[in-house]
């Protein structure tokens, strides 16, 4: 016999959770604290002056990436974010930078304790993804710099 109980309810995503206005106030929540937080203003100085490109884009992935309908995907044909992020030097700094934003926006848009319990992790995991260098300062790249410290 089944002891399966009616008022269970299956597991909701994100997507279900947020719905695409909620992403999409996310997102906005997400980069008006990139662009006002100054400790984030290293990232800030990284994207364009003009954030209404990317606002749409990390909304659009994030659809997808939530579990909603894969709308970046079908915009830029993959979901590997490597090639967008390689000319910008993203180490440890510049990855908590990024999650310190996300954080923030989820206080700003009231998410529930379970979204950002579900959310924690799964974030943490593709900022890793996207971080490509193992320090956060960029090496110099006088010469004259590398020489001196070899005296
Ligand atoms: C780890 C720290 C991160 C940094 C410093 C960073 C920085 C950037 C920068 C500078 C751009 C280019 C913006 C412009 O052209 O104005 C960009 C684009 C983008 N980022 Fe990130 N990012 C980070 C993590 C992430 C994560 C975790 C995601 C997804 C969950 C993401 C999603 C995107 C998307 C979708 C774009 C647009 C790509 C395209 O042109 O198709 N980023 N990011």
């Amino acid at each position: 016999m089944s002891e399966s109980s009616p008022t269970e309810q299956p597991p909701r995503s994100p997507y279900e959770i947020l719905g695409d206005q909620g992403i999409k106030d996310l997102v906005a929540a997400f980069y008006d604290v990139m662009d006002t937080n100054l400790e984030a203003a290293e990232i800030r100085a990284m994207h364009a002056e003009d954030l209404g490109p990317v606002r749409s884009k990390l909304t659009a992935y994030l659809v997808g990436w939530m579990g909603g309908p894969p709308v970046y995907q079908a915009i830029a044909g993959t979901v590997c974010l490597t090639d967008p992020h390689a000319p910008f030097h993203i180490g440890p700094r510049q990855r908590d930078q990024w999650l310190m934003c996300m954080d923030e926006a989820l206080e700003r848009i009231g998410a529930s304790e379970e979204l950002k319990t579900m959310l924690k992790l799964p974030m943490q995991h593709v900022a890793e993804t996207v971080q490509n260098q193992e320090t956060s300062d960029p090496a110099p790249r006088d010469p004259n710099i590398i020489a001196a410290s070899r005296t």
